[in-house]
C-alpha cells in the first residue's frame, strides 16, 4: 500500500511516499481503508523530534517505533478479525490512532476497543478526520476542569484545532466563553459562539478585570503563574501541556454533538497525501485556523464550514 514514511528526524522533506506492506487485522482488530487524515501538532513535532525528549519515545538517533505518522483517520472498515463484535465490513468510521500513529497510509489496523466510532452521519470523511485529536483533547480538558453550566471560561489560543473545538464545547456545556486569539481570528471564534473575544495583539489578557471558573490554555503558550490571578476562588487552570485523560467513549459523545449540530469543524487547508510535506510546513507555522486535512481517497460528500 501507499504510505508516507520517515526514516530520520528533520524538516518536512524527511517525509517520503513509499510502498509498504498492507497490514492484516488480528482477531480483535479492524482493517480500515483510510479516506482522510490530518496534520496535528503531534505529527510535526514527532517528525522533527521536538522536544528532544520525543526521541526517548521514538528512537534516540532515528525513528524506530513510529515510521508512519498520522494520529487521526476517517475511512471505511474493509475487513474484521474473527473476534470483532462492534464493527462490520462497510462501516464508515473515524478514529484516534494513539501513540502508534500510522494514518498517513491507505490502510490501518486498530483493535476494536480503541478510540474508534462510527462516523457522524452528517460529516464528510475529510471533516470527520479533523475531529479525534482536537475534539477529544478539548473535551478531555474541559471535563477535567469540571465544566458546568453558568461558569465563566477563558480559552487562550481559541483559533487552533483544540481551541476551536473548546469554544464550541464550552458553549455546549452552558459556559460564558471568553476567547483569546489574534486579530485575524476574532471573526472566526465569534462565529463559533464565543461571548467575548480578546485580541492578544492589542490587549494583555492577564490584565483583565474579569474572573473565571476555568482558564484553559488550548495552545500551550501561557503558564499557570501568568493566569492564576484570573481564577475565581476554587477555579481551575488546565493546559494542553498536561494530559487530557479522555476515554474511548468520548469519540462517540463527539459524534452525537456533530449530529445534533452542536459542533462544527473548521478546515483551514486541504492537501492530497502526495503534498504531505507542504501540509506539514504549513501546520508547523502555528498559524493554522482549526484543522489541516489530508485526503487519501476522493471524498465527494458535502463539506461544511461555520
Ligand atoms: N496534551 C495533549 O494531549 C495535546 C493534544 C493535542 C494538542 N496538544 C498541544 O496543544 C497545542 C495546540 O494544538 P493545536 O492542534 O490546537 O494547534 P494549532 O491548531 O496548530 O494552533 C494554531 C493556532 O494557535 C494560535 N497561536 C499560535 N501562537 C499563539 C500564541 N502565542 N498565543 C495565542 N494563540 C496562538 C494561532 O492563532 P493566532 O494566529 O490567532 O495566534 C493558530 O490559530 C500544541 O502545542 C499541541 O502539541 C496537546
Amino acid at each position: 500500500m501507499k504510505a508516507v514514511v520517515y526514516e530520520r528526524y528533520g524538516t518536512p522533506e524527511v517525509l517520503e511516499m513509499k510502498n509498504i506492506q498492507k497490514p492484516v487485522p488480528k482477531e480483535n482488530e479492524i482493517l480500515i481503508k483510510i479516506y482522510a487524515t490530518t496534520v496535528t501538532a503531534a505529527d510535526w513535532r514527532l517528525r522533527k523530534a521536538d522536544p528532544f525528549l520525543a526521541r526517548l519515545f521514538n528512537g534516540l538517533f532515528r525513528p524506530k517505533k513510529v515510521k508512519v505518522l498520522g494520529l487521526d483517520l476517517a475511512g471505511v472498515v474493509e475487513e474484521t478479525g474473527n473476534k470483532v463484535k462492534s464493527f462490520k465490513k462497510g462501516d464508515a468510521v473515524f478514529a484516534f490512532c494513539g501513540f502508534n500513529f500510522g494514518a498517513y497510509a491507505e490502510y490501518k489496523c486498530l483493535p476494536e476497543n480503541q478510540v474508534i466510532s462510527l462516523k457522524p452521519s452528517n460529516m464528510s470523511f475529510e471533516e470527520a478526520a479533523t475531529v479525534p485529536t482536537g475534539g477529544l483533547t478539548a473535551l478531555g480538558f474541559l471535563k477535567k476542569a469540571g465544566i458546568k453550566k453558568g461558569q465563566d471560561l477563558l480559552i487562550y489560543g481559541a483559533s487552533g484545532s483544540v481551541g476551536t473545538f473548546a469554544v464550541q464545547l464550552g458553549k455546549y456545556f452552558g459556559a460564558r466563553v471568553t476567547a483569546v486569539c489574534s486579530t485575524a481570528n476574532m471573526n472566526l471564534v465569534q462565529l463559533l459562539g464565543a461571548d467575548r473575544v480578546i485580541d492578544y495583539t492589542k490587549q494583555d489578557y492577564t490584565k483583565l478585570e474579569s474572573r473565571f471558573d476555568i482558564v484553559f490554555d488550548a495552545v500551550g503558550k501561557t503558564s499557570k503563574s501568568a493566569g492564576k490571578h484570573l481564577l475565581k476562588p476554587g477555579g481551575k487552570y488546565v493546559s494542553v501541556k498536561g494530559s487530557p485523560g479522555f476515554r474511548p467513549g468520548d469519540l462517540h459523545v463527539l459524534k452525537g454533538l456533530f449530529e445534533s449540530g452542536d459542533l462544527k469543524t473548521v478546515i483551514d487547508r486541504r492537501y492530497p497525501l502526495e503534498q504531505i510535506r507542504e501540509a506539514h510546513a504549513y501546520a508547523e507555522t502555528l498559524r493554522k485556523k482549526g484543522n489541516v486535512v489530508i485526503h487519501i481517497l476522493p471524498d465527494t460528500e458535502k463539506i461544511q464550514t461555520p
